[in-house]
């Protein structure tokens, strides 16, 4: 028996996705809703407007769909699940509920402090002279953050008082809430998990590279390039994670009545006191599913119809040894302005060095042009991140595309540490 599949959204994240769901046997038809035009590759585009759950639900049931599978945050956060769930289509994917751990952080913090799980310590506000009361009693460096997505940019990490002041004026321009929270020192790494409400599955770690500009410079972005695993990672932090701040979150979950299941995705900070939670994020990450699928030998369908059928407890996947890397070509501009439109030529015709996943791409007639911020992410694997590096980086040689730029030290911290 094979499963058809619809999957949500239209990133890098969701063409890797795409392409490791069309590896499986298991798989019937695939379909995408919105997609684009590298998962054109792999799967019928459906019009479908994700935004309408009724006509998602419609959808699913008129094409005999086995499993939805969503991939960006919004969908879930406005609830995409819940009404495929009431209507027994099986879904992999947090619930409405659930998916605040990445919707709101102030709820993720009270759920830390209940649980005793290590983050940073932090106060919730709702007016902005008692949050900047308190980044004077605190000093700096400070974190401040806004309430809700905001695609990676609700977050200041302040050097100083006044810059802190003056996000916290951000923040609540509009209103809102804001989160004031210790600053934490050491490398950052992505831990990524599978839940279905009981379990949690271990499913790989990654480094992301959020700054726009080589050495880590300029403003965030959604994501520049990663690799996986992440050195930093020893399998007994990981063991650590997965006691301290993994399992206890999925525990809090269930107490107030909000399993967890689908990705759990934790944005740690390996500070000397250990792990600490710097964030949720309730679904894959985007470039890091385009590396983590690169590895990922297990065939990825069983698995997510596992989680979403809510028992994980025989999953075991298996990953190949070499790590994989990903860099993100993105318009010139990004996260900025930018200018839509442009044509991208030249992409490499086969798979052999590199695999270039489609983000915000467009088919024109015969043209590719570039619609997104980013725009394509070029992923390869080899025996190291250093060998991955080259291959990935000599693959976007050969892609015509003057419009374009990319970071050109993806993977520096890995190959540092290789290298020495
Ligand atoms: P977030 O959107 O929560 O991932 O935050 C974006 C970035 O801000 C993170 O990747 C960190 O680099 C930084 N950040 C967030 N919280 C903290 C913290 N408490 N201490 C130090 N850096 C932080
Ligand atoms: N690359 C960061 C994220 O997916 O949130």
């Amino acid at each position: 028996m094979t499963t058809n599949v619809l999957l949500i959204g239209s990133g890098g994240r969701e063409h890797a996705l795409a392409w490791k769901l069309a590896q499986s046997p298991a798989l019937g038809r695939l379909y995408a809703a919105p997609g684009n035009p590298g998962i054109a590759a792999h799967a019928d585009l459906a019009a479908l407007d994700i935004d309408d759950h009724a006509a998602v639900v419609a959808f699913a049931k008129a094409n005999a769909i086995g499993l939805v599978v969503v991939g960006p945050e919004a969908p879930l956060v406005a609830g995409i699940t819940d009404g495929l769930r009431q209507a027994g289509i099986l879904v992999f994917g947090p619930s409405r509920l659930a998916a605040q751990l990445e919707g709101s952080k102030g709820f993720t913090k009270d759920l830390c402090m209940r649980k005793a799980i290590p983050t940073g310590r932090y106060r919730r506000f709702t007016e902005p002279e008692a949050a900047k009361d308190y980044v004077r009693a605190e000093g700096a460096p400070i974190v401040v953050k806004a309430d809700g997505l905001a695609a990676g940019k609700g977050v200041t990490v302040a050097e100083s008082v006044e810059n802190a002041l003056a996000a916290i004026d951000d923040c609540f321009d509009g209103g809102g809430e804001v989160v004031v929270e210790e600053f934490l020192e050491g490398e950052e790494a992505s831990l990524f998990c599978l839940a279905d409400g009981m379990n949690a599955v271990f499913f790989g770690t990654a480094q992301d590279h959020k700054r726009a500009f080589d050495g880590d410079k300029g403003p965030n972005t959604g994501g520049m390039g990663a690799y996986s695993p992440a050195p930093a990672m020893t399998p007994d932090l990981i063991e650590r994670a997965m006691t301290e701040i993994i399992r206890p979150t999925l525990e809090g979950m269930r107490e107030v009545g909000a399993p967890f299941a689908g990705v759990l995705y934790a944005g740690l900070m390996l500070t000397e006191k250990g792990p600490q939670l710097i964030e949720y994020n309730a679904r894959f990450g985007d470039p890091e599913t385009q590396v983590l699928m690169l590895r990922l030998k297990s065939d990825l369908l069983p698995i997510l119809l596992d989680a979403a059928r809510g028992d994980l407890s025989a999953c075991r996947p298996e990953w190949y040894e070499d790590p994989a890397l990903c860099v993100v070509m993105a318009t010139s501009g990004y996260p900025g302005a930018y200018h839509k439109g442009s044509v991208i030529r030249a992409l490499p015709e086969t798979d052999e060095q590199a695999i270039v996943f489609h983000a915000g791409t467009r088919r024109d007639g015969d043209r590719l042009l570039a619609e997104g911020g980013r725009v394509l992410g070029v992923t390869a694997s080899g025996t190291t991140v250093g060998e991955a590096a080259v291959k990935a980086y000599a693959a976007i040689a050969e892609i015509d595309w003057p419009e374009g730029f990319v970071r050109t030290d993806i993977g520096h911290r890995a190959i540092a540490r290789e290298e020495s």
